[in-house]
């Protein structure tokens, strides 16, 4: 066989394998369901020189507000036994110079970009999200929920399903050109009421989980090792609580979830699949390997290919557990 013949081969094997991945999240085509998540790629040009953007299944961008915020004090990151705490404080640029200086580039690649969205009142939601109505370019919108209103007390949005309905459908009212994600945290008791809430007040899709709020400290200054005190705890150890959530979140509702919390292989991402997650999203994993997200979808299609499936949306809710309550089934 010539090179020339046998490299086409490959291509076309390539081509066939990642039609394997290749599926759909809320009319998005995704060329797999591997996302990198929120505040763990930049705006994702900043990925470029590492690896190839297109081979992503989306890009969800750091979590824009109104105005420009600088964060919080350092120290911002702690790393723990099996993970990360961070309290960055959710710098970004701010929605208007993301529009003018970091959207034309990121548009310039080959990949969904979803936008993360956050606010401290129902006024910054609607105002982030009335400035990117009018921008080109954009696949969806995941609304970060876990913030507090600042306006009402301090009250988080994401602590009582009514607030997290409120904050949905006054975006859902202002939000016609795009699929509306809402990105639930992890800190209650029960999941399932929250993503019943999002969906009844029009969001298209959940994602969870945030980071789980956690804290550390050292012992002889008697200060937490975070800055601003508190962090989000991410990475390996919320794994286990996140997928709990996706299967609990996923069977309550009817739009589509997306999973997060741990990811680091092929296998973990499988896991979400099964549990109920639609696509996945990949975060921690890529302060430890830029491309982890690349490598997860290569190691999933392995999975799916393995396992006898056409595509691996047939993986989606195929996890049974004995005993438990299916309220879909
Ligand atoms: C440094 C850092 C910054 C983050 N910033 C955001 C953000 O701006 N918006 C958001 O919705 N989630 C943010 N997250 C949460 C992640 O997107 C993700 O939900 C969480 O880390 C769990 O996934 P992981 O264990 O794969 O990291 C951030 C996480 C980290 C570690």
């Amino acid at each position: 066989m010539s090179s020339a013949t046998r490299v086409s081969n490959e291509s076309a094997a390539n081509a066939a394998a990642r039609d394997v991945l290749s599926t759909a999240l809320c009319g998005i085509a995704l060329r797999n369901p591997v996302i990198a998540a929120s505040g763990t790629f930049g705006y994702g040009i900043e990925f470029a020189h590492l690896c190839d953007l297109s081979e992503l299944g989306a890009i969800v961008t750091k979590g824009l507000s109104r105005e420009p915020i600088a964060g919080n004090p350092s120290p911002r990151l702690w790393h723990t036994e099996a993970g990360m705490i961070n309290s960055v404080g959710l710098q970004n640029v701010g929605v208007r110079v993301f529009i003018r200086e970091k959207l034309p580039k990121l548009r310039a690649f080959d990949v969904p970009a979803i936008v993360n969205v956050f606010g401290y009142s129902l006024e910054d939601y609607i105002e982030v999200l009335k400035q990117l109505e009018d921008a080109e370019g954009l696949a969806a919108y995941e609304l970060n929920v876990s913030c507090p209103n600042t306006k009402a007390g301090g009250i988080f949005f994401s602590s009582e399903p009514s607030l997290t309905a409120q904050v949905v459908s006054r975006a859902r009212a202002v939000v016609s050109k795009r699929p509306l994600i809402v990105k639930l945290s992890p800190n209650v008791a029960r999941i399932g009421p929250f993503a019943t809430a999002a969906e009844r007040a029009g969001a298209d899709a959940i994602s969870l989980v945030n980071t789980v709020t956690a804290l550390t400290a050292d012992i002889a200054s008697r200060k937490p090792r975070i800055g601003a005190g508190f962090g989000g705890l991410s990475g390996p150890a919320i794994r286990p609580v996140a997928l709990r959530m996706v299967y609990e979140a996923s069977r309550a509702v009817s739009i589509p979830a997306i999973g997060l919390g741990g990811i680091f292989s092929g296998e973990h991402a499988a896991e979400f699949l099964m549990a109920g997650a639609s696509a996945i999203q990949v975060g921690t994993a890529s302060f430890v390997d830029p491309c982890a997200p690349i490598k997860i979808a290569g190691q999933l299609r392995q999975i799916v290919i393995r396992s006898g499936a056409r595509r691996v949306g047939d993986l989606v809710r195929t996890l049974r557990i004995p005993g438990a309550e299916d309220p879909k089934d």
